[in-house]
């Protein structure tokens, strides 16, 4: 059957269906209210809002609350406000626990600590308690392994300061420009949530199984740090590394193609145009230059690499859109933010976490096992 999709029995036929998509491509496991991807329009919903209108306009706090009100998650917090204290006494309460976590924090990628480390979160079974641990917990490891990465000592969070200012605080060592503030927020939310992506669906078929939400979020860290979901956005900066100036981009990707690699940041699954999530973190970075006073020359080389790469592989696969990811401008993003590139992945699951959480949520409401079948290839005993 090779790797293709196909169908026994017919679906309105047979009671008893046999489906084969061994990406599950198209097959639907959850109903959810918080987010929706259209690959075709490119439009990202969340929450009900069009992700363009909800970045540089909404805080981590607004759409986190909002993801988990969607998600209708018991004893939410009753505005931004509040979430944001929660989540600074939870960001205390991880502190604390850094000695305890210890060893996790040694790895030598920072998702492999973030992993051990989100672990350390004590269960409650309160959904929202744990849904607030875990996301307080994920900014303070995540910033504790990158200062012992560089050889420096953890900084203590400050439970005054909302969750991206304090996050950036504690990897830098200093308090934030408001622009890079922004500019992180901006981040947080464009990719806080995106359907039923690989990390967002390990992390509901735990909570199916009746488990804990911590369980969910450590089986979520494991699936987001694989190289074809969460991992492109460091690749990303090497390129523009390596092409250096705007004018080199066509003869560089030219010789890449060539030698049959594939272009970081471009391309993707479910997008069969732009993913709007590039467009969204280019405006930002735009904003942040302008904040700054002072442009890079990053956002430029990035525009420059974007045409060049669009254009060379409409004409490579005129039959395949391929166009730029949300991975081609976090590099951007996050490299103008002071955040350094080995970072970059488990920044996304200091966002990610959020909507994580509301999916553990949508799926313990179901009381559904996700339960899918495998076919047999192997011997049988004889008859
Ligand atoms: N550069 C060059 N060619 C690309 C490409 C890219 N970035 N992305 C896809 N293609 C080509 C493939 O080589 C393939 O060609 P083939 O049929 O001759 O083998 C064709 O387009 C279809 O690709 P496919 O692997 O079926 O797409 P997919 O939906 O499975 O893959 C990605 C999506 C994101 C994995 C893929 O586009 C990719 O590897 N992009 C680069 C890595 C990246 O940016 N990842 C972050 C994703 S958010």
């Amino acid at each position: 059957m090779g790797g293709r999709p196909y169908i026994r029995g017919g679906m309105s036929t047979s009671p008893n269906p046999e489906i084969y998509a061994p990406g599950l491509e198209g097959v639907i496991a959850a109903e959810t209210r918080l987010s929706d991807v259209d690959g075709a329009r490119g439009q990202l919903i969340i929450a009900g809002h069009d992700v363009e209108d909800l970045a540089g306009r909404a805080s981590f706090e607004d759409v986190a609350l909002a993801l988990w009100r969607a998600a209708e998650l018991a004893g939410a917090p009753a505005d931004a406000a509040a979430l944001s204290a929660a989540l600074g006494e939870a960001r205390v309460a991880a502190a604390a626990r850094l000695s305890r976590v210890g060893d996790a924090l040694d790895a030598a990628d920072g998702m492999d600590a973030l992993r051990a480390a989100v672990a350390h979160v004590p269960v409650t079974g309160e959904l929202v308690a744990d849904a607030i641990a875990a996301t307080g917990a994920m900014a303070v490891y995540a910033a504790a392994w990158a200062r012992r990465h560089d050889g420096l000592e953890p900084v203590a969070p400050d439970p005054g300061l909302p969750h991206a200012a304090d996050y950036l605080r504690m990897v830098i060592g200093d308090v934030p420009s408001p622009a890079r503030v922004r500019a992180l927020d901006a981040y947080l939310v464009t990719v806080i949530d995106h359907g039923m992506n690989a990390s967002t669906f390990a992390g509901r078929v735990v909570a199916s199984t009746g488990s804990d939400l911590v369980s969910s979020v450590v089986a979520a860290i494991g699936a987001l740090k694989g190289p074809l979901h969460g991992g492109a956005p460091g690749p990303v900066l090497d390129m523009l590394d390596a092409i250096g100036s705007p004018a080199g981009a066509e003869a560089w990707l030219r010789a890449e193609l060539a030698a049959g690699r594939r272009i970081m940041g471009m391309g993707h699954r479910v997008y069969r145009v732009r993913d709007p999530r590039a467009a969204v973190l280019e405006r930002a970075i735009g904003e942040l230059e302008r904040d700054l006073g002072a442009a890079t020359g990053r956002l430029a080389l990035a525009r420059a690499v974007e045409r060049a790469a669009t254009a060379l592989l409409a004409a490579k696969r005129p039959d395949r859109p391929l166009a730029a990811n949300v991975e081609f401008y976090t590099a951007v993003i996050l490299e103008a933010v002071g955040l350094p590139r080995e970072l970059f992945t488990p920044t996304f699951a200091v966002s990610r976490v959020a909507g994580w959480a509301g999916h553990v949520v949508e799926q313990r409401r179901t009381g559904r096992l996700i339960r899918p079948a495998s076919r047999y290839v192997g011997p049988r005993p004889p008859a």
